[in-house]
């Protein structure tokens, strides 16, 4: 039997669901149930009556998956798909910050792990960042880990964000220069840019967004080129989605290797052996799930 076929076979008998993220290799993305950015993950995850989720990403959305779903199995293919930066932030290092400024709401992105969660007052997707930021009390933000994305809120909002040091090592291959080039070979193309990008590439940008937003913005625009400063991976859906336009990567490069870890041989083996199941402490869980309720009831930003 082919291995779609297994897959859809083994979700009928387990009662499955497959959610998989823009950055997942394509026929991971063509065999899911639903493929999306970050935000619209967690709100499927919620949504969704299954009772077990497999999921097509990296540790932290498998996890808010989990936070968000105690009484669903979520299952994450390969255990070593895990993301760099999320890894760039600790409870304890976290813990010394927030004693360095106490008046300061920490709002933390998603891509960090559940106890760090758990310490902060909100999460944030690349989607919502800034409504986020402005949508809370405090005037000073203590913005963790993503420092790209911090600074982009920070441009856009009047309140003091206080950055962390961490940063997306894919997208932070893109350098200004290779979307300038790209954009003498395609003077009419508009610039799509994701804000885990550096600074100096945002400001190049016709338009900064999340993967979702990129999809919905270019499906709507009347241009017929596009410069995509994101992971390659969604490419596949830009392209599906949009027969007749254009769409060229700021560079070749840009390959998330922990997003492309979960292939079609690794689902069949999760829905089989029911590996890799995400448990959470119940303690952590319970502070990590508010962080989380709070940025869903926001809503998204773009
Ligand atoms: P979004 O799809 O939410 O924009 O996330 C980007 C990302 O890098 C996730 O790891
Ligand atoms: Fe993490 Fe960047 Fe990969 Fe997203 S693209 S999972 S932020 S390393």
């Amino acid at each position: 039997m082919d291995e779609v076929k297994r897959i859809q076979q083994l979700k009928k008998e387990k009662n499955a669901i497959i959610l998989a993220h823009n950055y997942q290799r394509g026929d991971v993305q063509d065999v899911a149930d639903f493929v999306g950015d970050s935000f619209g993950l967690s709100q499927k995850a919620v949504s969704s009556s299954a009772s077990t989720i497999v999921f097509c990403g990296v540790d932290f959305m498998a996890e808010s998956a989990a936070i968000l779903n105690p009484d669903k199995t979520v299952l994450l293919p390969e255990t070593n798909a895990q993301c760099p930066m999320a890894a760039m932030i600790t409870p304890d290092s976290l813990k010394l910050e927030k004693e360095k400024y106490p008046k300061a709401a920490v709002v933390c992105y998603v891509n960090t792990p559940a106890s760090v969660k758990a310490l902060s007052d909100i999460c944030c997707t690349s989607a919502n960042a800034v409504k986020v930021v402005n949508a809370l009390p405090e005037d000073e933000i203590l913005f963790v880990p993503d420092r790209n994305l911090a600074l982009f809120v920070a441009s856009q909002t009047n309140k003091k964000i206080i950055p962390w040091n961490g940063y997306c090592p894919t997208h932070h291959l893109i350098l200004p220069g290779d979307v300038l080039l790209e954009l003498e070979d395609h003077p009419e193309a508009e610039i799509l840019v994701h804000p885990e990008c550096r600074p100096d590439v945002v400001e190049i940008a016709d338009q900064v967004l999340s993967t979702a937003g990129m999809l919905k913005y270019a499906k709507q625009s009347d241009s017929r080129e596009f410069i995509i400063a994101t992971e390659l991976g969604l490419l596949h859906r830009l392209r599906k989605e949009n027969p007749g336009k254009t769409f060229i990567p700021a560079t070749s490069y840009v390959v998330c290797p922990n997003m492309k870890m979960n292939t079609l041989g690794s689902i069949i083996r999760a829905l089989e052996n029911n590996e890799h199941i995400i448990t959470i402490p119940e303690d952590i869980r319970i502070k990590a799930k508010r962080a989380l309720d709070r940025m869903l009831e926001v809503g998204r930003g773009e």
